[in-house]
């Protein structure tokens, strides 16, 4: 593995996730892996999860993370190529992700989409810009688009927790009061397709997503009969995809209840976290023993071990 920012980076799923799961069992057994390598750890938005599973997982194979909060320690970037640089922005990506590639070994980066123009996000410049100039691998801990750890890490939940072979994951949208990116549920459905799970995803409508990354997901606008018969409901809001980054509403009637769990076989509740309690979901839901947020975000720790092992034994 080279870089990794999707699931497309993945050889063999079911084999990364048995991997992973094994490694779970002794995390400090490659500790001697990453000895002298050194992983730049680069935000341009906030973290909790992501930043401090990123930092332990690359400590657990030896190799020692730096991380930069660039949204609030560095310079403003620039990412638009040929920019009078007159305004805010005093460095270049260009400059800043070449500097990066003579200092580290490995870099993760994460990067928000602006949710104003599509087309932008949805070319993935950032991350794309640092893959290009930066020279060495490169994680993705969230871009514009995808949040591929995020999603490893679910799949590894879900076959911890999963009592049929084929388990009905649904994804259900739910309100927010602010407009959020479209990366988690994106990457969220690749990661599940490509788990072979059965798919669904419930929305009002205006809320569908690229169609990029819904082939194989059956769409159910009703919310109550997308959770009939659910062995996983994963919780989540995003912005419109076709209405760009517009919120369409803040319906509370698509908030994730007791009630609505009830029509579920039983389901698990996961959400990648940071949750609006009582709005995307109850706190009767979240705090159940269905709830699967805290084994999801522990989970976090070993699908970035996972990642960065594979391209530790590929690229050095
Ligand atoms: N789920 C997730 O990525 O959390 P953070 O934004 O806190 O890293």
């Amino acid at each position: 593995m080279r870089n990794f920012t999707s699931v497309h980076d993945v050889e063999n799923l079911e084999s990364l996730v048995k991997e992973a799961l094994e490694l779970k069992k002794d995390p400090l057994k490659y500790k001697g892996l990453g000895e002298g390598k050194t992983m730049g750890i680069i935000f341009l938005n906030p973290s909790l999860r992501t930043r401090l599973s990123t930092q332990k997982a690359a400590q657990n194979l030896g190799v020692s993370p730096i991380v930069m909060n660039f949204g609030s320690e560095g310079w403003k970037l620039e990412f638009e190529d040929g920019t009078v640089m007159d305004g805010n922005a005093a460095e270049h990506i260009k400059d800043a992700a070449r500097v990066m590639g003579a200092y580290f070994d490995i870099i993760g980066l994460r990067s928000f989409p602006g949710l104003e123009n599509r087309d932008d996000d949805y070319q993935d410049n950032i991350l794309n810009q640092m893959i290009k100039y930066a020279g060495i691998p490169v994680v993705s801990l969230e871009s514009a688009i995808r949040h591929p750890l995020q999603s490893f890490a679910d799949v590894l939940t879900i076959e911890e927790h999963k009592t049929v072979k084929k388990p009905k994951v649904v994804l259900s949208w739910a309100p927010h009061p602010r407009a959020l990116p479209q990366a988690v549920p994106n990457s969220f459905l690749e990661w599940m397709v490509a788990a072979d799970y059965d798919v669904y995803a419930t929305h009002p409508e205006g809320y569908e997503l690229s169609e990029e990354f819904t082939k194989g997901v059956k769409i159910e606008y009703d919310q109550k009969k997308a959770f009939e018969g659910a062995d996983f409901i994963y919780g989540k809001n995003w912005s419109s995809y076709h209405n760009y980054g517009k919120i369409l509403t803040k319906d509370p009637s698509w908030t994730i209840d007791a009630e609505k769990m009830k029509l579920t076989n039983n389901g698990k509740f996961m959400h990648c976290l940071p949750v609006r309690r009582n709005v995307i979901v109850s706190d009767e839901v979240i705090d159940s023993e269905n709830s699967l947020i805290i084994p999801q975000a522990a989970n976090r720790e070993y699908s970035a071990q996972m990642v960065i092992k594979k391209i530790l034994e590929s690229n050095f």
